[in-house]
């Protein structure tokens, strides 16, 4: 059992949480991730680790809200525990002295960012980071994204904060300014699409990291099988980091939406049992 020993609302679907594991927080590193699994009769989720305190033993998770089983953990608070967490999993993300570095992150895709952000600023590069959400209350770990970096720019899609505009708009800017080494981009797979293409007309090394559906977590089921320069990949151990233009957006995209009917049916029947529960 790991047990929530802080819990935030960031907005009204994101959440914040720190969890004693102590195992997990001394060996994760950027870019890595676990599975959680709430109780018995749930369902296992990836969520990356957005941040570790080996002295405490505890790691920072932050989520959104958008199917049942995330609504069952933003139910869950200080005290509450978890019946299964497993980790760290993944490749890290490659930390060195690129020289400076682009960081874009979009939407809960900046809880992803921000452990390489503080990465890549510890081993010695120039970070320029961009967040980037629809409105202004979206923009969560500002302050601490703000900490290791050397530039922050924020973009919101409606102007409410920072520049209006897309984070592509922003990457433009700073690469006719800038001479960039690397790049990373994580957030939704159209933004991620997106920042792919732009970098790439600058012939700029860009990093994603793929969110596909994970069942296991440890290669054996297939379910996040993805496509990367013509060769089959499974994101949760060969990723989830990937350089973006060998990902197959089309198909990677297509198989995301590949369960919606079944998760939206299953997040109604969730929120009816809330109802009956209730009243
Ligand atoms: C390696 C990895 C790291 C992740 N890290 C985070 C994180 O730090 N914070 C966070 O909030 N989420 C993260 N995700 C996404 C998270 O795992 C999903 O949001 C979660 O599994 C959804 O479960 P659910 O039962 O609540 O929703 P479901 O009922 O499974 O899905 C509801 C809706 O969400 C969409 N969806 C389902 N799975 C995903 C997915 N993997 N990514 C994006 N949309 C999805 C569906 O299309 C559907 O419309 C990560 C995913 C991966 C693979
Ligand atoms: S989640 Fe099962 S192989 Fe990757």
């Amino acid at each position: 059992m790991y047990k929530i020993t802080k819990s935030e609302q960031l907005s009204k679907n994101e959440y914040d949480f720190w969890i004693e594991a102590p195992r997990i927080a001394k060996k994760a590193k950027p870019g890595q991730f676990v599975m959680l699994r709430i109780n018995e009769m749930g369902e296992r989720i990836p969520l990356t680790i957005a941040d570790t305190d080996d002295s405490s033993g505890k790691i920072r998770l932050v989520f959104q809200v958008i199917g049942k089983t995330t609504a069952e953990l933003g139910k869950l608070t200080i005290g509450d525990t978890i019946l299964d967490l497993t980790g760290p999993l993944g490749m890290p993300t490659e930390i060195k002295n690129y020289g400076t570095v682009m960081i874009v992150g979009g939407g809960v895709g900046i809880a992803a960012v921000f452990p390489i952000i503080k990465g890549l600023k510890k081993a010695g590069n120039r970070v320029i980071t961009i967040l980037g959400a629809k409105t202004a209350e979206l923009v969560i770990l500002q302050e601490e994204c703000r900490q290791y970096s050397d530039e922050l720019i924020i973009t919101t899609d409606d102007g409410t904060k920072g520049m209006k505009g897309l984070v592509t708009d922003a990457m433009e800017q700073v690469i006719a300014n800038e001479t960039i080494n690397s790049s990373w981009a994580i957030g939704p797979s159209m933004m991620m699409k997106f920042c792919t293409m732009t970098a790439a007309k600058y012939e700029l090394p860009l990093y994603v990291s793929l969110n596909p559906i994970m069942i296991d977590g440890t290669g054996m089921c297939g379910g996040c099988r993805v496509t990367i320069d013509g060769s089959i990949k499974f994101a949760c151990v060969d990723g989830p980091e990937f350089k973006g233009t060998e990902v197959n957006w089309d198909e990677f995209i297509s198989r995301m939406k590949q369960y919606k009917t079944e998760e939206e049916t299953c997040l109604v029947d969730y929120q009816k049992v809330q109802v009956i529960n209730r009243g």
